[in-house]
């Protein structure tokens, strides 16, 4: 079965729980079940990983080398500076979309530069947990039928 990478960084594993009048009620778990309703129909596996650390995110994009079809990747706030993460995700030979729950634009003038935009198949940004569905159909729309 393909596996689809839904990679979450620090801080987004107390979702619901963190600030929820920037980033919403939902649950991680909330998303995964989200996620993979959305992906169900093409028989995508949903594995998703949630790590505070980058070393351990990085781990886990060279794992989903083989196997998997595209990745869903909120970084937190490893995207200001996260190059370990980004020459991961830059080798890693499928597309991700990149994903963040609140409008950072709107916010502090350090989250409004991501490292890994430039490399993302695309990214959205202030749709809240929507934002992760519709990473999810745009994944379903370029990854080609096996
Ligand atoms: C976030 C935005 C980041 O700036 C922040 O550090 C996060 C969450 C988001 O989903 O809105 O941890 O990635």
């Amino acid at each position: 079965m393909s596996e689809l990478l839904l990679l979450n960084g620090p801080n987004l594993g107390i979702l619901g729980r963190r600030e929820p009048e920037v980033y919403g009620t939902d649950t991680l778990a909330d998303i995964e079940a989200a996620v993979a309703a959305e992906v169900a129909g093409r028989g995508w596996k949903v594995v998703s990983v949630q790590r505070e650390s980058e070393g351990q995110l990085i781990e886990a994009v060279q794992d989903a080398w083989d196997g998997s079809v595209g990745a869903i990747v909120n970084p937190g706030a490893l995207m200001i500076a996260g190059w370990g993460l980004r020459d991961a995700l830059a080798a890693y030979p499928r597309p991700f979309v990149e994903v963040h729950l609140s409008n950072v634009w709107a916010r502090e003038s350090f989250r409004h530069e991501s490292v890994l935009a430039p490399i993302a198949s695309g990214v959205i940004v202030g749709l809240g947990a929507l934002g992760y569905r519709l990473a999810a159909q745009a994944l379903l729309a370029k990854v080609p039928a096996s």
